[in-house]
């Protein structure tokens, strides 16, 4: 790392382990070096691990020689086995869900397993251009000797292309009709022309592309068929138990509260699972027994703002309290979470307060804390 900070892009090769938040390959290197060394199946062209490897890198395992990896995807076991499959062919992944479901994490982490870098990113926008996906140009060197290799700066997909890594687009249906375009015969003819040079360049084995979208931004920019029919689609469900989402969040909350250097908090599972049962009841528009209907509010309430809740509730009771996750330390975000919108959001949480919370066995202190922060 240069005095600025500035490092290479390129993740094992560049991430340094004292980021704030390393890269999939840098963070689990551990793992998927001993799965590479474990590893005998055959592996596609490039790949750094065999397909069945890079499941168990996403849904976690034992491995022969005691070697613990962790699950990072907690969900169908097909669902990643069709994701991984994908990639071994001549089609693209699309990853499509709700909010929070964990497309660009699962994105990451197929990339960092396939190819070990998953840093060829490119992070669509409504101003994403086409030049984001392509390639661009060092200006003074374009100035200054015409157009040239030199002087060419080559795109996240276009670098993956020619090394046959894999190459990410984030959030696909932000990007302008136009600009998805590009992607179209880039996907199909596997070359990127470069008309200012005469050449091209050619996608070489290994090549392939994670494209992830919002359900909910269906409309943006809805995806052209055309584009669609290039890509294979695997929809992320949310978590189908609860027990599988306290999981999930139980297993987040640790890895990020150990990056931000707080203290593990072993006795929170109570209010995580508070917090989760909150989540799902107000998500599904009915207690968790069936008895009440109840309304749902305007925002999404996915599995990640469930993180986000306990990991700062987390930070108050270190900072704030004695270190123990309580009903007051989750209930100001619970309601940040839930009223999104001051009029609407605020009379369904109050129903649901008042009717479910405060007649619940265990939850008075729960209903309490609410009340102290937004009655
Ligand atoms: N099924 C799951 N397994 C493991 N982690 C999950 C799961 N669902 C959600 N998460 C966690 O939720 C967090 C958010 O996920 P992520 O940002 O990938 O969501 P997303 O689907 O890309 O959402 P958005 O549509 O808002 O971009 C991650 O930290 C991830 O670990
Ligand atoms: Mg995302």
């Amino acid at each position: 790392m240069s005095e600025n900070g500035i490092t290479t892009a390129g993740g094992a090769h560049g991430g340094s382990g004292e980021a704030l938040r390393p890269h999939a390959e840098v963070a689990f290197a551990h793992e998927l070096a001993a799965l590479a060394a474990a590893d005998d199946r055959p592996r596609p062209e490039r790949w750094r691990l065999s397909p069945w490897a890079v499941a168990t890198y996403l849904l976690g395992g034992t491995l022969a020689d005691g070697t613990v990896i962790t699950p990072k995807y907690v969900g169908p076991r097909r669902i990643v086995e069709v994701a991984v499959t994908t990639l071994a062919t001549d089609r693209a992944l699309l990853l499509l869900g709700v909010p929070g479901t964990a497309k660009t994490w699962m994105s990451e982490h197929l990339a960092a397993a396939v190819s070990g870098d998953s840093t060829l990113l490119v992070q669509g926008t409504a101003g994403t251009p086409e030049e984001a996906i392509r390639y661009g140009w060092n200006y003074a060197r374009l100035l200054a000797q015409g157009p040239s290799v030199d002087a060419l700066v080559p795109g996240p997909v276009m670098r993956a292309m020619a090394q046959g890594m894999t190459a990410r687009v984030e959030e696909l249906t932000r990007i302008p009709a136009d600009v998805q375009d590009t992607l179209i015969t880039l996907l199909s003819e596997k070359t990127l022309p470069i008309p200012e040079l005469g050449q091209e360049v050619q996608a070489v084995h290994g090549f392939n592309l994670i494209a992830t979208a919002n359900d909910r931004d269906r409309g943006v920019n809805d995806l052209s068929s055309a584009l669609r029919r290039r890509f294979n689609t695997v929809v992320l469900p949310l978590p189908a138990t609860p027990e599988d989402e306290v999981d999930i969040v139980a297993r987040r909350v640790a890895q990020i509260g150990s990056s931000l250097r707080l203290p593990p908090a072993p006795q929170g599972m109570e209010e995580i699972r508070r917090v989760v049962t909150v989540f799902r009841e107000l998500r599904d528009g009915v207690t968790t027994d069936g008895r009440t209907k109840l309304k749902s509010p305007s925002g999404t309430l996915s599995t990640a703002e469930a993180i986000s809740v306990v990991t700062s509730g987390l930070a108050l009771a270190t900072h704030f309290g004695d270190g123990v996750l309580r009903p007051g330390d989750v209930a100001a975000g619970i309601l940040g979470a839930v009223v999104r919108d001051p009029a609407a959001d605020r009379v369904v949480w109050q129903e649901y307060l008042e009717t479910v919370v405060r007649e619940r066995d265990g939850w008075k202190d729960f209903y309490r804390a609410c009340r102290e922060v937004g009655a």
